[in-house]
């Protein structure tokens, strides 16, 4: 039995964070065992990486550190958590994953499609996510959100200029692949963007059962 793979996508401030518990929520009431879970994080070894790879340093990381840190985070995470879940028949409900690689470290850091794709087959094998929700919002919209909550980590310190090449990035991997993506407009109010969420349960239903 193998289980089905969501994962939830977008920029700083885009609300993934509470619309991840309603989507669980909703799913858990169809009497289905979600797992929920981050990147990067997920496992106690994973969750240290993360807090490298977040906490603003004087030491500058260099981009192929942080790609591998991501990477190796995500090694962890997949055998501790992600394909035991999967192989229970579980959803596992991810935020965040491999196109948060190719949008931050491709689109904002610059490093090449190919040696990402390349660490993606090294440490995943065939596993890729069977959906992926983008929550999509305006680059000034989601700083600003990001800014209000308070102290910046070291991606929410990029500027302008890196946040419109994670959002392009996003955009264009959507539109490369319309079956495994769906665009969810962030800007709009909570209650509407649970309205568009809800109208997706039935295909999560369907792929998860079907
Ligand atoms: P967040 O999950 O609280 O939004 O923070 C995670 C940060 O890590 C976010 O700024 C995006 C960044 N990130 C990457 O740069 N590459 C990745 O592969 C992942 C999963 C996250």
């Amino acid at each position: 039995m193998t289980g089905l793979f969501i994962t939830l996508e977008g920029p700083e401030g885009a609300g993934k964070s509470t619309n991840r518990e309603y989507l669980a929520a909703k799913l858990r009431a169809e009497g289905i065992e979600v797992l929920l879970t981050r990147e990067p994080g997920g496992t106690p070894l994973a969750e240290r990486i993360r807090e490298l790879l977040l906490a603003p340093s004087d030491e500058s990381m260099h981009a192929d550190t942080e790609l591998l840190l991501v990477f190796a985070a995500r090694a962890q995470h997949l055998a501790q958590v992600i394909r035991p879940a999967l192989a229970r028949g579980e959803i596992v409900l991810c935020d965040r994953f491999t196109d948060a690689t190719y949008a931050y470290q491709g689109g904002g850091r610059g490093l090449s499609h190919q040696r990402i794709a390349a660490l993606e087959n090294f440490v995943q094998g065939e596993l890729r996510p069977d959906l992926t929700l983008i929550f999509d919002l305006p680059v000034e919209v989601g700083l600003a959100r990001a800014t209000a909550r308070g102290r910046l980590d070291r991606f929410e310190q990029e500027g302008r200029t890196f946040f419109d090449a994670v959002r392009s990035t996003y955009l264009k991997r959507a539109s490369a692949e319309p079956d495994r993506y769906r665009l969810v407009d962030a800007a709009l109010s909570l209650p509407q963007v649970q309205q568009s969420l809800d109208a997706l349960i039935p295909e999560m239903l369907e792929r998860y059962r079907g």
